[in-house]
């Protein structure tokens, strides 16, 4: 999918909450993730959360016997073509129901003698010819057995027919199924979405695939190897329109009140990437690139209002982008893009109908934040970079999901680089991969990146493998390897692999893939270029990077000149139980500088450093790993620091690194507190926003104890000359900074010191959104500021800010203009608000069903709701469960989302307890992430004891 959400928080808006008063609270801002990551989420005043999920091991306990009990296909059948005729229905039937019907062929070879056809089905009701559910017929020469026997199994979602003979090798066979399904509104397979316009409800057919979603809408052999053409017709209302991935060829009005729409037969491709809607959606066009036909899809007052421009702006140049990055044109007839009003992930690649949640596709140039843009640029991106990579050519199996979704997540950077050249968007990897990934991957819970194909069976499992380990470690990697940025000389090398990669796509167009077939196309050019140099194959270095879990901290000691790798485990304690065979140490490229002097790059373990300047490592953070250093050279760093901190060019890392390397015990926290000193000086985004977001580890540590007011106090005094800065650049908050990242910093500028107390700030906030209440039609807020000015005036405020902010979400036309009010309702700190925004979250008619787990969230983020949330969820555990504990992506995030703050022994016997209360109901793709929750809270436990009393100590002097 598109990114799974991606989702970076945007902690300063979660500060700006957070700081809001004494009794503080919070804000979540932010959430979501799915599937396809949503990535940029994150930016100051949109919001979004983190997804730390990780594939669950099987809990299941049970010996297949027959091979109906598989999950994975036997492989003697293979796929050649479908005709599938789809039928769904947009109004209730007489019983209440949606469904939809259907017939579908499916053409298959029989490659291995069997008596047994098995193909996927899942609650569909299939019709029965003489009491079995399909009817079989040969093809050519062939003549087909007859059918002995047909079942369903329901455990690995199957229907199996039993033949009264064998199938004979080479032969061609055609079966035939006819099946009802229910069009429900659970965001799976074929499913509905309704939306209320002109205050009518609408209802749209449309439909997610990924992963094993396509047996719920026809039979079908549902693996991404087992590709095949398909003959796609769509029956559907006149007066609403069907798409699917080809282009539609006919579209003929059957006798009344019916069309039948008939599309181009697809090319080669896997099952998951399929998707049909039928609406009464309208679109914008254009035929720039060669006659390509680009559309964008929405409700027609969306188009009205002309949100789909950006998006059609951007389309055609990415599109092009990578035709030439690919070196491959595109390989379909046309690029729908629908937004859709309910939708789980952030986007998912279907070839040619790229579906999204609205937030990630409309902009509006008047009411969207920058913010929104770079997301719809960077999803828009990631999802056409699938087009090749991930539909083109395919891994084989779901196990190597990752290099799925870290290419696609390192191409988007390069795909909106080039539709947006002054975002500088490659910059950013820094903030919403890499260290995002760091904070997972360094716990003793995490896994290899690469799993084995058979440890990936069921669809729990598959789903996830969605993971942020999958995209973000992935997108990193990536961005040191296929940049071969660890090379010198850099430009060749980029060219280099680019050849490499064109080579790879061409060689595996329209088939299937496993992650070493890209190691053995690079090696390949890494051999044809004597000028590069690597200490060993490509396969080789790879290996210790995606076959073990976690990623190393360099230690540079100045003064004996040595260099040296350890695992880096946040939790020091923590046991690793999952052995190596590379016994967790890995081939680092260095990059390095020495008293301001960009040094010679090297291989870990090559060589040593010596001498008394100040020496800098990772310094275009190209590199999986956090560098430590000797305390001397610290000191000289810190320094420099608060002496001329431009000449350190990596300071976001700087900040980073220390502050983890403290949470591991490895330096003094008082250490990393100290690379914040300078921060009075920083006017720079990616510095401040690396600074918060570890700042923010402490607010949920203490903003319940009095260490609070001195870190108040303190963060204060920092944010202060920056919030001047912005009011004298921006002429009294009239204007928007210049720069792209300049208007980030504007928000958390902002945000934070209106939290803070910062004189003026409150005053300035409450007034506009006065202004706005008093004259609703009219919004005076700038749309970058809009997330931090509701947060807080909603903090601020009562009921009446409340209630006003609900009526403005009611009413909102702009999926984004909603979803800001959404996350700001819950920065209230008014607890009976916060209890009836909790209940609002069980019904969709307020609530959609995609937003509700999100919306628990954004509560549980704010310290007055976060005890309400936890009750709430613990309460209706079961319900929440049945709800969303099955296809939902951002399910696990609900469990680490709540306990985030929890840091005392009674929570922790708290969520010990909840595990045993509810082991009867189980925890689904949230199993992972509970595990992890007790683990968190158990290293929080330890490290407050620890360092409270040094932290009160340190902010106490520091803010005065
Ligand atoms: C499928 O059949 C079952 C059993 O007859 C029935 O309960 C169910 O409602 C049917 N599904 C639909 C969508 O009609
Ligand atoms: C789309 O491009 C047109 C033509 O360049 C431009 O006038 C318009 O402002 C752009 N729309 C958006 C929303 O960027
Ligand atoms: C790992 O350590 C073992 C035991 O010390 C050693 O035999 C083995 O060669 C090491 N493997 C690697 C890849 O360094
Ligand atoms: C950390 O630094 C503080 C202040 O310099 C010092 O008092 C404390 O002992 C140090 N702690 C450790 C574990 O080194
Ligand atoms: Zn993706």
């Amino acid at each position: 999918m598109g990114k799974v959400y991606y989702v970076s928080q945007n902690v300063g808006l979660g500060l700006l909450v957070l700081a809001v008063s004494a009794l503080a609270t919070i804000i979540a801002l932010s959430i979501a993730y799915d599937k396809e990551k949503a990535k940029n989420q994150g930016k100051p005043g949109d919001g979004a959360a983190d997804s730390t999920s990780m594939p669950t091991p099987s809990t299941t306990q049970f010996t297949p016997k027959e091979p109906w009990d598989y999950y994975r296909l036997p492989g003697s059948l293979v796929p050649v073509s479908y005709d599938v005729t789809l039928w769904p229905r947009l109004e209730p039937n007489k019983d209440g129901l949606y469904i939809f019907t259907g017939n579908s062929s499916v053409v298959f070879r029989c490659v291995e003698e069997t008596d047994l056809i098995i193909i996927h089905s899942n609650k569909l009701n299939l019709t029965t010819f003489n009491g079995h559910h399909a009817k079989l017929s040969g093809l050519g020469e062939a003549t087909a057995p007859t059918i002995k026997k047909s079942w369903l199994v329901v455990k690995t979602e199957y229907l199996v027919v039993q033949l009264s003979n064998r199938l004979a090798v080479g032969a061609t066979y055609v079966l035939h199924t006819e099946f009802l399904g229910e069009l429900a509104d659970n965001l799976e397979g074929f499913y509905r979405s309704e939306y209320v316009e002109d205050g009518v409800k609408k209802v749209v057919a449309t439909s997610q695939m990924q992963a094993t979603y396509a047996r719920k809408t026809f039979p079908c052999f549902d693996e991404p190897a087992m590709k095949a053409l398909f003959n796609i017709i769509i029956i559907h209302n006149q007066g609403t329109v069907a798409l699917s991935n080809g282009r539609e060829i006919d579209s003929v009005i059957e006798g009344v009140p019916v069309k039948v729409t008939t599309f181009e037969p697809t090319e080669r491709m896997s099952t998951y990437l399929l998707a049909f809607i039928v609406s009464d959606f309208v679109s914008i066009q254009s035929n720039q690139n060669n006659n390509l036909l680009i559309r964008i899809w929405a409700r027609k007052k969306a188009i009205d209002d002309r949100q789909g421009e950006y998006a059609l702006n951007v389309t055609g140049p990415i599109l092009q982008f990578y035709e030439r990055y690919y070196n491959a044109a595109y390989p379909l007839s046309k690029s729908d893009q629908v937004a859709l009003p309910d939708f789980n992930a952030g986007a998912m690649e279907n070839w040619g109908l790229v579906t999204y949640r609205e937030t990630a596709l409309l902009y509006d140039p008047v009411l969207s934040s920058t913010g929104n843009k770079e997301r719809v640029t960077s999803v828009i991106s990631h999802e056409l970079a699938h087009m090749w990579f991930g539909n083109l050519v395919t891994l084989k199996w779901w196990n190597d999901l990752w290099l799925n979704e870290g290419f696609a997540s390192y191409v988007e950077y390069l795909g909106a680089d080039y539709a947006e050249p002054t975002w500088n968007m490659k910059d950013q990897i820094v903030l919403y991969d890499m260290q995002k990934v760091f904070a997972v991957d360094a716990l003793a819970s995490s896994h290899p990146l690469s799993r084995k194909e058979d440890e990936v069976n069921e669809p729990a499992q598959i789903s996830e493998m969605f993971n942020t380990i999958s995209y973000s470690k992935a997108t990193t990697l990536f961005f040191k390897t296929i940049s071969f940025k660890f090379l010198t000389p850099p430009f060749p090398c980029k060219f280099i692999s680019a050849l490499s990669l064109q080579a790879y796509l061409n060689t595996f167009a329209f088939g299937n893939t496993v992650y070493t077939d890209l190691w053995d196309h690079l090696q390949q050019a890494v051999e044809n270029t004597p000028e590069i140099f690597i200490p060993d194959s490509v396969h080789n270095i790879m290996n210790r990077w995606t076959l073990q879990m976690g990623f190393p901290v360099v230690t540079i000691d100045t003064r004996t000149g040595r260099i040296t790798q350890k695992h880096f485990l946040l939790d020091p304690d923590s046991v690793v139980d999952r052995p190596s065979q590379f016994n967790y140490t890995w081939f680092v490229p260095i990059k390095w500088m020495k008293s301001g002097m960009e040094q010679q790059q090297y291989w870990l373990l090559q060589k040593t450093v010596s001498g008394d300047g100040w020496v800098l490592a990772n310094t275009n953070v190209s590199g999986y790993f956090r560098v430590n250093y000797d305390p001397d050279n610290w000191n000289r760093l810190l320094s420099l620091l608060s002496t001329n901190h431009q000449v350190i060019v990596n300071r976001a890392q700087i900040i980073d690194d220390a502050f983890n390397l403290a949470r591991a015990k490895i330096i003094n926290t008082t250490l990393a507190l100290r690379t914040t000193k300078y921060l009075s000086k920083e006017r720079d985004y990616i510095p401040w926003e690396s600074a918060l977001r570890n700042l923010d580890y402490y607010i949920l540590m203490f903003d319940r104890t009095e260490v609070y007011g001195a870190l108040q106090a303190y963060l204060k005094k920092q944010i202060q000359p920056l919030f001047e800065h912005f009011k004298t650049i921006t002429a009294n908050w009239t204007k928007i900074p210049q720069g792209h990242t300049d208007q980030y910093n504007q928000i958390n500028a902002i945000g934070i010191a209106c939290s803070m107390g910062v004189k003026g700030c409150r005053e300035l906030i409450k007034s506009w959104y006065r202004q706005w209440m008093e004259n609703p039609v009219h919004n005076p807020i700038l749309a970058n500021l809009k997330s931090t000015v509701y947060c807080s005036a909603i903090a601020f405020g009562g009921v009446e800010e409340w209630d006003f902010a609900w009526t403005m979400f009611q009413n909102a036309t702009l999926a984004s203009e909603a979803s800001r009010l959404r996350s700001a309702m819950a920065c209230t700190k008014v607890p009976w608000l916060l209890n009836r925004y909790l209940e609002y979250t069980l019904d969709p008619t307020k609530i959609r069903k995609q937003d509700a787990t999100s919306t628990v969230q954004y509560i549980a983020r704010n310290v007055v709701g976060m005890p309400l949330a936890w009750n709430f969820v613990r309460a209706r555990w079961s319900y929440i469960f049945q709800q969303y504990g099955k296809g939902s992506f951002s399910f696990s995030n609900l469990i680490s989302g709540i306990t985030r703050r929890f840091s005392t022994e009674f929570e922790l016997q708290e969520l010990k307890k909840f595990k045993e209360d509810n082991v009867h109901v189980g925890f689904g793709s949230a199993t992972l992430a509970l595990e992890q929750s007790i683990e968190k809270t158990t290293a929080n436990i330890k490290w407050v004891t620890e360092n409270k009393a040094s932290v009160l100590k340190w902010f106490t002097e520091e803010s005065t």
